[in-house]
């Protein structure tokens, strides 16, 4: 067939809602809307996904999220092989086909749905986006995939793609000579790994329990660690409800480990939603009396559950942590210091791509500069709200030395009772904090760097 013919013209508009309008939501369909409103409206997955579980069938939801997660992770390859099948691109109202598309060559590519459903669903949910009229276009395109693959795929994996940004992977290049490693790990499904309660379990005991139920885990080098060997539902993993472990990356478990806290002490976790470092602080120390801020108050939520699980107390507060002086008013309590605070600051989130790949499309290079001013502006802030002697311990999820490193040397260079206190990571005397990088069957890439306000 000639390529030209696959393109028609639309004869009906598209709903962005249609498809959860049906009576019987197509997964394929809703998949394309997801994708529609990372690529086109800058919506993030980890918005978009939780709704869904409102609409789309419990037995579905896995191959929805298998689908758009995957095409955020592949993006570009699956971009490169619709440029071997349609003459023009798809845009404007198309743009939906288009996103179906790369719905229905994921599947062919990447997954081992039987090739006749893959085709069959993605074409029929043309008919559920209300987009009938393209129905003849998408089974074409996706048959000849089927009989053209391995030529198709030659030419477009001729040469190594990253399946990245171009802005990042030059930013990666300038600042990594092992920047190709990062792109590697970003590129993989990331590992589960679990932090075993520490009031409750060591993970050797949890890891005994794990193997009774036949889950297979592995320890690591902290000490509340746990990865499994295969990612599972959490409600399957023993004692879950009552929090004997929570789910929560390797590198990110370190927060808690490395602000120290101590029953009694006051002390602030600055940006805390959905609370994951919030609830490891009180299991190393239950008595800290620990303020729990995020300026979402729709995200507060998740953390007053997850406190509620583990059976745990902390003030949750909303508010901004550039401007303390509101809500230390609005508590009453102008005049308090903390002992020590965790600033887990917004950032790029580029640390953690393999667990958010839409993060690749959704966050710009003239993003970063904005969030390094608001990261200071924090850091400022919350240095005037710890008591002489008190920890601040700075953590990012990023990769970016403008977020990390050079943030801290910045901050250093303004704040003369500032004092860079050594990490447990390294030796180097002259490190500025410590950057984790992705690893495979590792932990996100993560940034921190712990101060201490000379009295
Ligand atoms: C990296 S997430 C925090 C993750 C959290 N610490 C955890 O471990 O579960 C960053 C958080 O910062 C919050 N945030 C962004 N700007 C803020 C601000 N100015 N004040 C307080 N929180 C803010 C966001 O709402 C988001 O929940």
């Amino acid at each position: 067939m000639k390529k030209s013919h696959l393109v028609k013209k639309p004869h009906s508009t598209i709903s962005a809602k249609t498809a959860t309008q049906t009576a019987a939501p197509s997964t394929r369909a809703i998949a394309a809307q997801v994708v529609l409103q990372v690529l086109d409206e800058g919506q993030s997955l980890s918005a978009l996904i939780p709704p869904l579980q409102q609409t789309v069938k419990a037995q579905d939801l896995p191959l929805l999220q298998e689908i758009c997660f995957g095409v955020c992770r592949v993006l570009p390859r699956l971009e490169q092989i619709i440029k071997h099948l349609v003459d023009k691109p798809l845009k404007g109202k198309a743009r939906i086909v288009h996103c179906l598309l790369l719905v229905g060559l994921y599947q062919l590519v990447y997954l081992r749905v039987p090739t006749h459903a893959a085709v069959d669903e993605t074409v029929n949910a043309a008919k559920s986006l209300k987009t009938e009229c393209w129905r003849g276009l998408v089974n074409a395109v996706l048959r000849r995939f089927l009989r053209e693959q391995r030529d198709i795929l030659a030419v477009v994996d001729k040469n190594w793609q990253t399946l990245h940004p171009e802005w990042f992977v030059d930013k990666l290049k300038k600042n990594y000579p092992n920047w190709r490693a990062i792109i590697e790990a970003n590129n993989q499904k990331p590992p589960m790994w679990l932090r075993v309660n520490e009031q409750k379990y060591t993970p050797e005991t949890y890891r005994a329990l794990l193997a009774e139920q036949g889950i297979e885990a592995n320890t690591a080098a902290h000490p509340n660690a746990l990865c499994l060997s295969a990612p599972n539902a959490v409600l399957k993993l023993p004692l879950f409800a009552e929090g004997a472990v929570t789910v929560q990356d390797l590198s990110a478990q370190w927060a808690a480990t490395l602000l120290e806290a101590k029953n009694d002490e006051w002390i602030l976790d600055a940006c805390a939603a959905p609370g994951g470092k919030t609830t490891h602080i009180l299991e190393l120390a239950p008595q800290a009396k620990v303020i729990a801020l995020d300026v979402e108050a729709h995200r507060l939520k998740r953390v007053e559950e997850n406190l509620a699980r583990l059976h745990q107390r902390a003030m949750v507060i909303c508010g901004d942590a550039s401007r303390p002086d509101e809500w230390l008013a609005q508590i009453d309590q102008r005049t308090l210091l903390f002992d020590r605070i965790l600033l887990d600051a917004p950032c790029s989130a580029t640390g953690v791509i393999r667990r958010h790949p839409d993060i690749k499309w959704l966050r710009q290079a003239t993003d970063i500069a904005q969030l390094a001013e608001l990261q200071n502006k924090i850091l400022h802030a919350l240095w005037a709200k710890l008591k002489p002697n008190g920890i601040l311990l700075y953590a990012t999820c990023s990769v970016l030395p403008e977020e990390n490193r050079e943030q801290i040397q910045t901050f250093l260079n303004q704040q003369a009772d500032a004092e860079l206190l050594p990490l447990p990571f390294t030796d180097e005397k002259s490190a500025v904090g410590f950057q984790f990088i992705p690893t495979e069957n590792g932990g996100d890439g993560f940034y921190y760097a712990k101060l201490r306000k000379r009295a």
